[in-house]
């Protein structure tokens, strides 16, 4: 038997031979999200223990085959898929899916990687508590790739990214070792916070199987507010307005260009886009949310007060309130729908960057014009997390052009030219979808070379035999 027919035999001793996939459609494991790439698995192994993934880690090591650890495969940036070797594995957490513990008293609950992000929030919801990671893929994710990508989403203004969300960890290192750091402390300076080297690690560092995470207690009341802007200035005023009036209570802010919802109406005609229609289309809008403790007459108060200011002072053009759940709930879908209008309209170009808030339009005002004086015709789809400084500022092809043409001719242009803007501006060319393959050599240009020459060390000295996740985030 060669090594790999024995480490397939060895694989299926561990988690059974139904979970060790080597034939039929794998494709919902080997192309990525957004189909910019296909690979080929040497096998999908989908344990359901933590002592089984540690077995299958040392059982890959010992023959030298790396893995690619995969939770929902919704990542943005090619990190959770094999490459086209045939010969890496594919390590899928879906199994590993309990949540373990929701400890009221402590605020904390303690949930296995592979659970989806949405089953974790029902979770906790049911016993009156909030878990405010929130994301369009959520129905999918797993919190493992939360943690693993340090995930965003629409609430990171009030609750912070991923990392802010996890107190402590359980992890399989690149040697089959299980380190538990579930301990649930907010406190605790023994040395290194090893945690924070495994968040946001995108799978090369070690296998994260558990964490435990904060959460709150529910709000009495969140409602949702769709207002129409004059300009980016204006969006950035009315953000300022927002925090002074709402103070915490201002858990979403996000911005969408019109030409982003004309994709919604395009595609997803049966949802209701507010002021998208007439004469005057605005060229933005802002959905924001206010979650308040006290009740929903003190929250509408408060948003009333908000939307009067924003009006006398013209940053606001007109605004609807969600009347009730429903209501918010459309109006949060039509931002949600935006990555999936886009993907309809065809393959694109997607730059997650982020930028202080206060220079944003004057970003964008650059960024447009550099673009439709050398790549005419590229149509901009424009939205994000404003309330965080992170923009989506994509790239759809010309009409009528062929988008794969385009992206293999123009992408590399196009990224250098907004890279180019965003180092100008001191930004980030990822704000919260990772580094993958995808971005890994734009890295190398775009962080300084002290901080690459540390990531390097780190990642030799937790897997010297580059068996996690290799060709991800760093050039080796
Ligand atoms: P995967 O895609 O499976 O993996 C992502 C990375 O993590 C890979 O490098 C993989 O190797 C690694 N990984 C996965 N699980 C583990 C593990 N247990 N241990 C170690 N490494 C692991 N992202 C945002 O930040 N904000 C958004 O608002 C947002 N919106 C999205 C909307 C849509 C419609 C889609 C499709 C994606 C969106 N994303 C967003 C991107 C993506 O959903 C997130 O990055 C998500 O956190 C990935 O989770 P996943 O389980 O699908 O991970
Ligand atoms: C979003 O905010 O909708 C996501 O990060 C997805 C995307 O950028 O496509
Ligand atoms: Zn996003």
């Amino acid at each position: 038997m060669n090594t790999h027919t024995t480490l397939l035999v060895t694989l299926r001793g561990i988690v059974g031979d139904a979970h060790v996939l080597t034939e039929g459609d794998l494709t919902a494991y080997e192309q990525d999200w957004r189909k910019r790439e296909r690979g080929k698995a040497l096998a999908v192994v989908r344990p359901s223990t933590t002592a089984e993934v540690a077995a299958v880690v040392k059982a890959c090591a010992a023959t030298g085959v790396s893995i690619v650890p995969q939770g929902g495969n919704t990542g943005m940036v090619v990190g959770s898929i094999p490459d086209a070797s045939g010969q890496q594995v594919v390590l899928s957490l879906q199994r590993l899916a309990q949540i373990r513990q929701l400890d009221a008293a402590n605020l904390t609950v303690t949930v296995e990687s592979g659970c989806i992000l949405q089953t974790l929030q029902e979770a906790c919801e049911k016993e009156g508590f909030l878990f405010p990671l929130s994301l369009a893929a959520e129905g999918s994710c797993t919190i493992g790739g939360n943690l693993s990508t340090n995930a965003g989403g629409t609430q990171v203004v009030r609750y912070g990214n991923t990392r802010e969300l996890c107190l402590g960890l359980e992890v399989v290192t690149a040697q089959g070792e299980i380190w538990n750091g579930l301990t649930g402390l907010r406190k605790d300076n023994t040395g290194y916070d090893l945690r924070h080297l495994f968040i946001g690690a995108e799978g090369t560092l070690g296998i994260i199987t558990a964490a435990t995470l904060r959460i709150y207690p529910l709000p009495a009341t969140q409602l949702t507010a769709f207002a129409a802007v004059p300009s980016l200035e204006a969006a950035v005023a009315l953000l300022g307005l927002a925090h002074k009036h709402l103070n915490a209570g201002l858990t979403g802010f996000e911005v969408m260009g019109a030409f982003a919802l004309g994709l919604v109406r395009k595609h997803f005609p049966q949802q209701n886009v507010p002021f998208q229609t007439g004469p005057d289309v605005p060229p933005y809008c802002v959905v924001l949310e206010n979650s308040d403790h006290e009740s929903e007459s003190h929250a509408r108060g408060q948003f009333e007060r908000l939307l009067e200011a924003a009006l006398e002072q013209g940053c606001v053009l007109d605004a609807v309130v969600a009347e009730n759940l429903a209501q918010a709930r459309a109006l949060w879908h039509i931002r949600e729908s935006i990555p999936l209008a886009q993907a309809q309209e065809g393959l694109n170009i997607k730059h997650d960057i982020s930028i202080a808030v206060s220079r944003i339009p004057a970003f964008v005002q650059e960024t447009d014009a550099l673009l439709e004086q050398h790549f005419r015709g590229a149509r901009l789809v424009n939205y994000g997390h404003l309330g965080d400084g992170n923009l989506h500022y994509n790239v759809q092809a010309p009409v009528g052009t062929d988008a794969e043409a385009f992206l293999r001719d123009q992408e590399g242009p196009i990224n250098a030219l907004v890279y180019d803007v965003v180092d100008r501006y001191n930004g980030s060319i990822s704000a919260e979808h990772g580094i993958g393959s995808l971005k890994r050599d734009k890295l190398e240009h775009h962080k300084s070379p002290v901080a690459l020459n540390a990531m390097r060390a780190i990642k030799l000295a937790l897997d010297p035999h580059n068996l996690l996740n290799p060709g991800r985030v760093l050039k080796l």
